[in-house]
């Protein structure tokens, strides 16, 4: 992968690539003389002449395809077994995380409306945050996304498919450079949509196929748009070029399938795909998480490649954290916690009596109940807590 570094990160055994004239051309105090860098002299000297910027070939030189193979395969084989920070003292550490990214989804799309660029620094900055909490506690974040208000949706989406394609990518272990490219492509892959106009966008009526044609060229829009600028990578490029493009090439704008597409975007598209069917809209209510989940894997071999749906659902979980769930005991309880290994038994917080009556909320570990033969409690179904008129956040995010 190539990579723009700030010529303080520039050290010994790094290679210097030489990018075409339009890149540079733009950044003036860009060093340019390709090969390794053999000494901490050579640093020294390139720094004492001015030099602010230098693209490097980062030693992960195994293709991103590859790549995800590789990974996809291992994790089918072997579940993580990544320590983890507690739900509790997480959530509110990632709930100032996905509030940033919120802002920063706000900020790119207001700059990009005036035709000013994204500020991409500004961007990694958010995301590494968002990774950070990935790596700490990914349920937090997946819960924060099952929580947002339709009113910011088009922000709140944006961050979302950042959020649940970094989680994926988390969970099946790509590197941290690869994790924030991943999320900042989340964060980017609907940029397209500014240059739509937004008659058309905000259209409540069925489209019509001149309209719809029209909305189709938003991914190479997107992709358009980025690449005026000298510093956004080639990876995430394709990845918003992509993110519509099909398993069995149904896809748009360029009908691509299969390996063509790549590997970002097919990430990026099933993160979409859940958030969109899962996100309450003025003209559609959310779809519950796991039938959500359970449409998806019927879109294997069409929308997406079997193998990756199937890990993206196993990731999620069958109560993916955030669900309201209804127990065998008739009460409800909030699951704040997937359980890898046995999905149907996580970590849940019990609010509601039978009656839907708020009660003291009780934290339960539904595999350590059943291993110590304390309790007999189920989970029945999952519920819909727009029904309940239900505030998810205030129970999440509340200490017990
Ligand atoms: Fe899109």
């Amino acid at each position: 992968m190539i990579k723009k570094i700030a010529i303080e990160e520039l050290q010994p055994g790094m290679e210097v690539v030489r990018l075409s004239s339009e890149v540079w051309e733009h950044l003036p105090f860009l060093y340019t003389e390709p090969g390794p860098i053999t000494s901490d002299e050579q640093v020294d000297r390139i720094r004492s002449e001015g030099y602010l910027h230098a693209f490097i070939q980062t030693a992960d030189a195994e293709p991103m395809e590859k790549k995800l193979d590789r990974l996809l395969t291992e994790r089918l084989r072997t579940p993580p077994t990544k320590p983890r920070v507690p739900f509790d003292e997480e959530i509110r550490v990632a709930e100032v995380a996905y509030k940033n990214a919120i802002g920063q989804a706000r900020r790119i799309i207001h700059d990009v409306k005036l035709g000013k660029k994204v500020d991409y620094e500004a961007s990694v900055e958010t995301v590494d945050n968002i990774v950070d909490s990935a790596v700490r506690n990914p349920d937090t974040l997946l819960c924060l996304s099952k929580l947002s208000n339709y009113d910011e949706y088009t922000y709140a989406h944006s961050i979302n498919v950042s959020t649940i394609a970094v989680v994926f990518g988390e969970y099946l272990g790509m590197s941290r450079d690869e994790l924030v490219q991943l999320g900042i492509a989340g964060m980017l892959h609907d940029l397209g949509k500014t240059a739509v106009p937004s008659r058309i966008i905000n259209k409540r009526a069925r489209l019509t196929t001149d309209e719809f044609d029209i909305i189709k060229r938003h991914p190479q829009y997107g992709h358009d748009i980025l690449k005026r600028q000298e510093d956004i990578p080639a990876e995430i490029l394709d990845a918003v070029r992509n993110h519509h493009e099909k398993y069995n090439g149904s896809g748009y704008p360029r009908q691509r399938t299969k390996d063509e597409i790549p590997p970002f975007a097919r990430i990026l598209s099933l993160a979409d795909v859940y958030d969109a069917l899962t996100s309450d809209r003025s003209y559609k209510e959310a779809i519950l998480p796991n039938k959500a989940l359970a449409i998806m894997y019927g879109m294997r071999e069409q929308d997406f490649d079997p193998l990756e749906v199937q890990m993206f659902i196993k990731c999620l979980g069958i109560f993916p954290s955030g669900s309201l769930v209804k127990l065998n005991t008739g009460f409800y309880g909030l699951v704040y916690e997937s359980n890898p290994s046995l999905p149907l038994m996580p970590k849940i917080k019990i609010i509601l009596d039978e009656d839907l009556h708020p009660i003291p909320s009780e934290l339960v570990d539904l595999a350590a109940e059943q291993a110590l033969g304390k309790k007999n409690l189920e989970i029945l179904e999952c519920a819909d807590p727009a029904s309940y008129k239900l505030n998810i956040r205030t129970h999440l995010t509340r200490r017990n």
